[in-house]
């Protein structure tokens, strides 16, 4: 450690230093006094040292460490010493003291808010406003320091891979990601307005005109939507583009990635190539597009077994072209009436009209639907499910179709979670490809983009665009970790003609979609390659790789849910003159909350 006046940090010092004189910087984690005897814990981020301030040894320093307050900042000289049969085992300079001959307070603590430990129990509104006293806390500092050798993992590897890191600009015109954007007004043209970007989605193409071939960018990414724990409004992404790229060029090179950083964070090899998994099969079996495959549970659909039931919400569900799906949990019988309706409930949440229990004994069936299913019936539910005796079965059933299988698939984490399948240090990644090009949007009443407007279709649906769009499929791909999707990418259009008849499926106007992405357009007629990409959330990534809950965990300044910053205070009022210098004026100001 070659910092002026530190000869080690606070988690150096071990046996072979006994003797040395030494000079120490850190914190005071903790002042005890033992009837004159002072010891202090000295923190940095390298560690832990104890010092001892013995007046038999020093007495105006004893006297003077017994009134430093915890936090202050010191910075303490003296000889490493031997701590005999109070060695500590449990810290890695736990079998040595440092015998103050000076301590120096360089800066005063006053009392805080929150003891700097990992045990302490803080509201996050504290943790949050105190940001810089809980980034001392180990447990937030572990992950700052993991996302600092991830990044630098990433771009070494990247490197290694032939791969340029190009920065596109953060003022820029807006690149549709399904969010709304931030705006940056423009004081040199009044009324005109810059665009954060959602991601650096039309740059990166813009590179592969330009002949760049390989870009990747750790690049932080604006969206102006609703938070969640693994959504913030500022986020960053391992953003990559490859020109002449097929999905198995991507595929190649982003698990090498992700294998390495495993394999130098974890030591853990992880297996290669990852599963694929068609969305289809994706939202039947798991009822979502980002499957948690830690587990297997699967869903089947029973629409057709059921079709004739007696039991009127399946046979409804099957008459109107609806969904009735299934899931067995094994040796689940025993569950409580408080479980199911504990699952009952997640299902209405997540949209169903409710959730139907069948409860397999050795002797009957039990359940509200169970005296309505006809023996053939049961047979062949029996069958498709491979029910057997002691068996949890969970059904719903929807008429429209669309919410069954996504609620059964929720009531499937649930279930996961309870019979505590989700653990963490396992890691089931899986690529999800086919996805569908577009979805239907009923209060825009139109088709949007199931991933963006640039991704190019398979190309044999190319002749559906303009008659059946919805039945169209799109080449792009996730990558999705123990149920989070982690990344996103397709294979681009790189046809302005093609492009052009995407942006009119979209409901887009010539004129708009010329003045939006007009230079896009022009770009492809001027040598573009096909090319393709993904990006990853490298906010998401870390936050599994350390298991955390929350992407605030791992982003050192992060926003609440209500997209605000409590220790600058921002978002907040500007000066009038500076809105007269923009051109603009403030309409109407919501009330306060
Ligand atoms: P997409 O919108 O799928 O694709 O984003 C890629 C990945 O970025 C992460 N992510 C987020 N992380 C935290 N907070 C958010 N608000 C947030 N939004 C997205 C997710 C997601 O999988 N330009 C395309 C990529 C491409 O096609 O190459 C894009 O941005 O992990
Ligand atoms: P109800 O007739 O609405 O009181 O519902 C009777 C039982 O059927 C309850 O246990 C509901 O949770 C369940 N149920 C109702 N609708 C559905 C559905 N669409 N799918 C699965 N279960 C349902």
């Amino acid at each position: 450690m070659a910092d002026v006046g530190r000869t080690h940090d606070c988690g150096a010092l071990r046996e072979g230093d006994i003797g040395k004189d030494v000079v120490l910087l850190g914190w005071a984690a903790s002042v005890r006094d033992h009837g004159g005897c002072v010891f202090i814990n000295l923190r940095d981020r390298y560690g832990l040292t104890q010092v001892k301030a013995d007046p038999a040894v020093a007495p105006a320093v004893a006297a003077a460490a017994a009134g430093v307050k915890t936090e202050s900042v010191l910075r303490v000289a003296g000889k490493v010493v031997d701590r005999g049969t109070n060695r500590n085992p449990k810290v890695p300079t736990g079998a040595v003291e440092v015998e103050a001959t000076e301590i120096e307070v360089l800066n005063p603590a006053k009392t805080l808010p929150f003891a700097i430990s990992d045990s302490v129990d803080v509201s996050e509104v504290t943790r949050l406003t105190y940001r810089y006293l809980d980034l001392r806390r180990p447990a937030i500092q572990r992950n700052v320091v993991l996302r600092s050798r991830v990044a630098s993992l990433v771009r070494n590897y990247m490197d290694a891979q032939g791969f340029l890191e190009i920065e596109t600009p953060i003022m820029m015109k807006s690149t549709p990601e399904g969010a709304r954007d931030f705006l940056v007004p423009s004081r040199v043209h009044p009324g005109e307005f810059y665009a954060l970007p959602q991601s650096p989605q039309t740059f990166k193409q813009i590179l592969m005109v330009a002949g760049m071939d390989r870009y990747y960018q750790i690049a932080r990414c604006f969206r102006d939507e609703d938070l969640r724990a693994d959504r913030q409004p500022e986020f960053t992404q391992i953003d990559v583009e490859m020109s002449f790229a097929t999905p198995e060029a991507i595929y190649e090179v982003t698990e090498g990635m992700f294998a390495a950083v495993w394999k130098t964070t974890l030591g853990i090899d992880l297996p290669r190539p990852f599963p694929r998994m068609p969305y289809a099969e994706a939202m039947e079996k798991y009822g979502s597009d980002k499957p948690d495959l830690r587990f297997d549970l699967p869903l089947a659909t029973v629409t057709d077994l059921l079709a004739g039931s007696s039991f009127q919400v399946f046979a409804n569900a099957a008459a109107k072209g609806g969904v009735v799906t299934a899931m067995r949990v094994p040796d689940a019988e025993s569950w409580s009436r408080k479980d199911i309706d504990d699952l009952t409930r997640v299902a209405t949440e997540n949209g169903a009209k409710g959730l139907l229990w069948l409860k397999v004994k050795p002797e009957e069936w039990q359940g509200p639907a169970a005296k309505f299913l006809a023996p053939d019936e049961r047979t062949a539910l029996a069958e498709r499910l491979g029910i057997a005796p002691g068996d949890l079965v969970l059904v719903v059933a929807d008429e429209a179709g669309g919410k069954a299988r996504q609620a059964l698939g929720a009531v499937r984490l649930k279930v996961g979670d309870r019979l505590g399948l989700r653990v963490q240090g396992c890691w089931a990644f899986t690529w999800v490809t086919e996805f569908p090009m577009f979805e239907w949007d009923d209060r825009e009443r139109r088709p949007t983009a199931v991933h963006h407007p640039f991704t190019s279709p398979v190309p044999e649906d190319l002749e559906l665009l303009e008659t059946e769009p919805l039945r169209m499929r799109a080449r792009a791909y996730d990558l999705v970790l123990n149920g989070t999707e982690l990344g996103g990418g397709s294979i681009r259009i790189h046809r302005r003609d093609v492009q052009q008849r995407v942006f009119k499926a979209l409901g887009l106007s010539e004129e708009s979609a010329r003045a939006k992405f007009g230079f896009l357009l022009e770009a492809f007629e001027c040598g573009a390659p096909p090319h393709g990409g993904i990006a990853f959330g490298l906010d998401r990534l870390v936050m599994l790789l350390c298991g955390a809950s929350s992407i605030r965990d791992v982003i050192p300044f992060p926003k609440t849910t209500s997209a605000q910053d409590l220790m600058a205070g921002s978002p907040s009022g500007v000066d009038p003159a500076q809105l007269a210098d923009l051109g603009l004026g403030i309409v109407a100001k919501r009330p306060a909350e």
